[in-house]
């Protein structure tokens, strides 16, 4: 167990560069804005920026972008399958995206075997999901709640003081308004807001949203041919140069002063550069690691000091026929 620990430990916190980039010879560029993080988030920003028609450049860590979106090829077969982030809600927007990547969307079926087990014991729970009638009264409860804070969605536009239920905990939000049916989809839904009983409402409300409820009534869309890798190769293609992968920041200089940019230097796999970015767009999860290198100021300090990491695993199992 310590070494299994230890393990995932050094997988979450991967080491810093220390070396020193020798700055005579450093490469210089100028962007509007620099995205820290490559994943969906990230990837998004750049395309919606650059069709604005600014000018972006991503940093990303690891090898491709796409973060936890990630297509695994079985080797034997060829054959691919998606994990991680693998199903979005059938919105517009969505399908517009993929669509002019040209990565076909389909229904994600609707029924998934699921089974509950205590992850201590590895013994099967006992557990009946809710009928669909109750959870639909339930989802319908909840959407009432919901749409009393339009505030929230599109970012976070909270009134002054907030609204007690937005400060609750999934928990007593839950015996409150009587969802209980609700609760083990909404577990489903939330993974990675953890420990999701004490969750504030705040982020349950931002993380099951309309588009969520939606796709709840409906259906969830997913990759026809299990390739949503294919997604974010193109997105490579289309930003070409102005991605740099496997790349670590090394120093941050912000400008406090609108009129000078924020320098950041970077080390890629071949050498190291200097971004002069007007503006700087943080995606990536706000682990303490992570932000060591960031310099913030003082209020930014104390709001990121407040936020905790949670994520869940995902992982594709391999049935061998004997
Ligand atoms: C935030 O909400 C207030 C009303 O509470 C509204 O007047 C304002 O325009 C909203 N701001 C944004 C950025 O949506
Ligand atoms: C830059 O990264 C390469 C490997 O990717 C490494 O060998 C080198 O030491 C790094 N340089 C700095 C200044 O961090």
């Amino acid at each position: 167990m310590p070494t299994l620990l230890l393990f995932l430990t050094l997988l979450l916190y991967p080491l810093p560069a220390f070396s020193a980039c020798d700055l005579r010879s450093v490469e210089f560029v100028r962007k509007d804005v620099l995205i820290f993080g490559g994943g969906s988030s990230g990837t998004y920003a750049a395309v919606k920026l650059r069709d604005s028609g600014k000018s972006v450049m991503i940093i990303e860590s690891k090898r491709t972008l796409g973060g936890h979106a990630e297509t695994w090829t079985d080797p034997l077969t060829g054959y691919t399958i998606d994990a991680g982030a693998t199903v979005f809600p059938p919105v517009k927007r969505v399908k517009d995206y993929f669509s002019r990547w040209g990565v076909e969307l389909s229904k994600a079926r609707a029924k998934v075997d699921q089974k509950y087990v205590d992850f201590e014991t590895g013994i099967e729970v006992n557990f009946q999901p809710t009928d669909t009638e109750d959870f639909e009264a339930a989802l319908r409860l909840y959407e009432n709640q919901l749409d009393k804070h339009p505030g929230l969605k599109n970012g976070f536009n909270l009134t002054d003081p907030v609204h007690p239920d937005l400060l609750l905990s999934f928990r007593d939000f839950i015996e409150k308004y009587k969802l209980q049916d609700l609760a083990s989809t909404i577990f489903r839904i939330n993974q990675g807001l953890v420990p999701l009983l004490d969750v504030s409402m705040l982020y349950v409300f931002k993380s099951l949203n309309k588009d969520q409820l939606l796709a709840l009534r409906n259906n969830y869309l997913t990759t026809s041919r299990h390739n949503i890798r294919a997604l974010y190769q193109k997105i490579a293609d289309f930003l070409g140069p102005n991605v740099l992968l496997d790349t670590r920041v090394i120093d941050i200089s912000r400008s406090t002063d609108r009129e000078y940019d924020h320098r950041v230097l970077v080390n890629t796999t071949k050498s190291c550069r200097t971004i002069l970015a007007g503006q700087l767009l943080v995606t990536m999860p706000p682990l303490p690691n992570e932000r060591s290198t960031f310099p913030l100021l003082g209020r930014e300090r104390d709001l990121f000091d407040k936020f905790h990491a949670g994520g869940y695993y995902s992982a594709i199992l391999k049935k061998h026929r004997t």
